[in-house]
């Protein structure tokens, strides 16, 4: 019989607030093979199992929403080979995890574009998209060929051809056509690596959440850190921009 790792006895404090949201910016998979001496792609394959981890783990905790940075628009313009062994990492996940992910009831959507993402991996993302539409456990938005620029300047020119006239323009007339649209904002926001930034990630989504940035670097990032990260977002007050109590 195959012993469980003892990290996957590991859960969450019962008195903690899960978040419902969870946003991860999955930095330092290049780092993390230099030290190993591997080449980047070896490192992106070790992100990508890790994935599937701290998915397995978020579904176990009962968090709602999982969005993970897996491509930005700006990660064009990395060597031909990297982009190319990413697209290919994206379709074997795919591939390989689409039957489990399902069947333990995980919505996958993506955010972002499909111009330009070569047809084959189109043609698989629609499909994983389409045959889990209908999961409820944990929703999982794949933010691939994103930008958080590149998301608003597209909601504006939507509003634009929508004939929306100026003063009939709220938040929620532009939260309404980001790829996010339905969605709740991020509670918290990770990003490892040791890198403190944004990086165009959910500019507008992210306003009011939580911020937690750790040196891991993504393919060590396992149950235990999510669960730190988890415990430090339950010592902060959200304020949401308010005074909660004025006479303290
Ligand atoms: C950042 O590390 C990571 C990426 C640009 C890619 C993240 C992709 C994955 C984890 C795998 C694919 C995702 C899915 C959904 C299957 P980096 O290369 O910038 O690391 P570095 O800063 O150390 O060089």
């Amino acid at each position: 019989m195959p012993s469980t790792p003892p990290e996957d006895n590991l859960r969450p404090d019962p008195t903690w607030e899960i978040p419902a949201h969870i946003a991860i910016i999955m930095d330092g998979n290049g780092r993390w093979a230099r030290e190993r001496r591997l080449p980047r792609l070896a490192g992106h394959r070790a992100g990508t199992e890790n994935l599937r981890r701290v998915i397995r783990a978020c579904v176990e905790f009962g968090v709602h929403y999982l969005t993970v940075y897996a491509f930005s628009t700006e990660n064009w313009a990395r060597p031909k080979e990297e982009v190319d062994g990413l697209m290919e990492i994206m379709e074997e996940f795919i591939d390989k995890e689409l039957d489990e992910l399902d069947a333990e009831g995980v919505q996958i959507r993506h955010v972002g574009k499909l111009e330009g993402v070569r047809p084959q991996l189109q043609i698989k993302i629609r499909e994983a998209i389409e045959r889990t539409r209908h999961n409820q456990r944990l929703v999982l938005n794949v933010a691939f060929n994103y930008g958080g620029r590149d998301e608003i300047v597209q909601a504006v020119r939507r509003i634009v051809e929508d004939g929306i006239p100026a003063e009939a323009i709220t938040e929620e007339t532009i939260a309404s056509r980001l790829y996010t649209a339905g969605l709740p904002d991020p509670d918290l926001v990770i990003r490892t690596s040791g890198e403190v930034r944004i990086s165009n990630f959910l500019l507008w989504q992210s306003a009011y959440a939580e911020w937690y940035f750790t040196p891991v670097f993504w393919p060590d990032f396992g149950r235990q850190h999510l669960l730190e990260a988890i415990a430090d977002y339950n010592r902060r007050e959200r304020r949401f921009g308010r005074v909660l109590d004025p006479d303290e």
